[in-house]
């Protein structure tokens, strides 16, 4: 596994696996990794000849509220995990290196970016649209993939390479979830053991949504009543939002869910800042 800091080294390299014919998949991180960065990669594995996976913790997706400092590193067991499935290159650029001095440009995706995390998190779209065009331009992949937990970054990023026209194709995969149904999550780091627990109602406040809606209920408040309530049961968790959405515009839905709806929360434990999701009408990722 070859290890790459500098942009102009990762942009060579992958223009001579281009020249070669070789499919080069790509998945961006900020490191920490889990189980379910892993699935990505080994999907990312079996769809191309060359895996890239870049490890770099961006400033530009963080609010001055929130602690960039504070986000967990540990790059030797990161490194060991990328070994278990065959990852070829990892790209790890300094923060210097993707923002030098001067650095002035950035990426907005504008009606995607407004709802959900958009309005909690002021600027963070567009920190991690922008770091996202960065990698594309540094790693020159066919394929990249996205996970589902964070639902609307995927949304942000397909937008963003269909607008921009950027030729490079984007792979939504399932959330990857513990045995007790907790999405996977490098912030899930941050909780004590009675946090650890309390967590769970997110995705208790999913399952219990997800049992009125298969059981005929169609109509938003009802639904929306069902998973608040969940949550709000639990003394420690403080809601950010949950709400119901379109599954591509995200706009909040209004009155009845006609075929599908993406339930999206955000929920504070403590002072850690989880989010969940699931479309209501497609099938439940299986723990
Ligand atoms: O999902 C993440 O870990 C980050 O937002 C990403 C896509 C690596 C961009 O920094």
């Amino acid at each position: 596994m070859e290890i790459i800091e500098r942009i102009k080294d990762m942009q060579a390299y992958s223009q001579d696996l281009r020249v070669e014919g070789k499919v080069i998949s790509f998945v961006p991180t900020m490191g920490y990794l889990h189980e379910g960065h892993l699935s990505l990669m080994k999907e990312g594995r079996k769809r191309a000849d060359v895996l890239v996976v870049s490890v770099f913790v961006n400033p530009t997706q963080f609010g001055p509220k929130e602690d960039l400092a504070k986000y967990p590193r540990d790059f030797d067991r990161d490194r060991s995990m990328m070994e278990t499935v065959g990852v070829d290159v990892v790209f790890a650029p300094t923060v210097e290196e993707m923002y030098p001095d001067g650095y002035q440009t950035y990426v907005e995706v504008d009606e995607v970016t407004k709802n959900l995390c958009g309005m909690a998190r002021a600027g963070h779209f567009r920190g991690v649209a922008t770091v996202c065009a960065k990698l594309f331009h540094c790693v020159l992949p066919h394929i990249a993939l996205f996970g589902r937990k964070d639902f609307q970054q995927l949304r942000v990023i397909e937008r963003m390479v269909k607008d921009m026209n950027m030729d490079v194709g984007i792979i939504g995969m399932p959330i990857v979830r513990e045995p007790d149904g907790m999405a996977m999550s490098s912030r899930n780091e941050y909780l004590n053991p009675k946090e650890r627990k309390a967590a769970l109602c997110l995705v208790k406040a999913i399952t219990a949504c997800r049992e009125l809606f298969d059981n005929g209920e169609r109509r938003v408040g009802a639904l929306l009543d069902r998973a608040v309530g969940v949550v709000m049961n639990e003394e420690t968790a403080r809601i950010d939002y949950i709400r119901l959405a379109h599954t591509e515009t995200l706009n909040d839905l209004v009155g009845v869910v006609w075929e599908k709806a993406l339930l999206a929360l955000a929920v504070y434990i403590g002072s850690t800042r989880l989010i969940d999701n699931t479309v209501l009408g497609e099938e439940f990722e299986k723990c």
